[in-house]
């Protein structure tokens, strides 16, 4: 039988450091009703002079170095992203060039959060089905260029950086298994208009408090889903590695499943919602710190815009 097994990973986060004391000069917020709503003290901004591709870059390269694969080796290149600089190409074929990965399928996919989930579903089957031997995953946003600025309401929550992922067709486990949903009668809760048609601009429109009970609720349930799939109980789960997006959330997903907080990789407090990067970067940042180590059981869960969610059960 053949698995999908991650065999490294990268990250990049841009250096600018906007902090919630900058925000309180921004808009009429405070550090502490930041933090005590959402558990973020900060958040990146990419610099003037860098696009969505550079973070994504960056991540993809510390992921192939980790994982020890050249890039003549990779066979697939799955990017995912809402907040690329270009409609088309997609970033994955930009990754695919810079890196010099030579002739292989690349595409983009767009699951706003819970993008890296979709990504490890769709590379699963690839590899699972005989069609990717090695795949580059690479999860990058942008989103400070399409917050709103002067919306208390979303500016304090999103961040820009990037998360990269190798994965290897291995005989051992690996994913485990993936769970992706989406419900697209949520869709006005939360979303983002191109500012291409009529005079809507591309800025974030959320409507908090409606998302975050879905979330709570979807979240809750798909972990549990993942563990009753493999008939496992929370003390064989080493790491929860959750999306990124609210302390509360992440809290209360944990509890469902009866998991102590010394088990979730946070990251939030420093990196805010980097949307589809914020899994895998939270991921790179607990393998970097020696948290998540091999022989390791992982679940990964993400809730974002769609609504889409999923989790993702992956031995390391
Ligand atoms: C956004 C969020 C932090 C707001 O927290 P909340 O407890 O739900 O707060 P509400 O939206 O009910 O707003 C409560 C009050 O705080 C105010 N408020 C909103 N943002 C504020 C800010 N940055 N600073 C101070 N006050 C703020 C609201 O205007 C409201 O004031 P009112 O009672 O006078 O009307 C929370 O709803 C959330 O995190 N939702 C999920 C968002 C998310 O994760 N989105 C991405 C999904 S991938």
């Amino acid at each position: 039988m053949t698995f999908a097994r991650i065999i490294g990973t990268g990250s990049y986060m841009p250096e600018r450091i906007l902090t919630n004391a900058d925000l309180e000069q921004m808009v009429d917020t405070t550090d502490q009703w930041i933090l005590d709503r959402t558990g973020i003290r900060e958040r990146r901004i990419i610099a003037e002079d860098q696009k969505v591709s550079d973070l994504a870059e960056i991540a993809a390269k510390r992921a192939l170095e980790a994982s020890g694969t050249k890039a003549v080796d990779i066979d697939l290149v799955i990017v995912a992203s809402a907040t690329s600089e270009l409609i088309f190409p997609s970033l994955a074929c930009l990754i695919q060039q810079r890196l010099g990965i030579g002739d292989c399928p690349a595409f983009d996919i767009n699951a706003a959060c819970t993008g890296f989930i979709y990504q490890l579903d769709v590379a699963n089957q690839f590899i699972k089905n005989g069609s990717a031997k090695n795949v580059l995953l690479v999860a990058a946003e942008g989103l400070s260029k399409v917050v709103d600025w002067d919306d208390r309401a979303t500016c304090v929550l999103f961040s820009d950086g990037a998360g990269a992922v190798v994965l290897t067709a291995d005989s051992k486990p690996g994913i485990r298994s993936t769970h992706i949903h989406a419900d697209g009668t949520y869709s006005e809760l939360l979303y983002a208009p191109s500012g291409r048609y009529g005079d809507d601009p591309p800025h974030i429109r959320m409507k908090g408090n409606d998302v975050f009970k879905v979330a709570v609720t979807k979240l809750g349930a798909v972990v549990t889903e993942a563990l009753q799939a493999n008939n496992l109980v929370v003390d064989d789960i080493d790491w929860l590695v959750p999306h990124q997006a609210n302390l509360r959330i992440i809290k209360a997903t944990a509890k469902r499943i009866h998991l102590p907080m010394e088990r979730v990789i946070l990251t939030i407090e420093k990196q805010g919602n980097t949307s589809a990067a914020s899994v895998p970067l939270a991921l790179d940042t607990g393998v970097r710190e020696g948290k998540i180590k091999a022989g390791d059981t992982v679940l990964m869960e993400a809730f974002g815009a769609g609504f889409t969610w999923g989790s993702a059960l992956v031995d390391f």
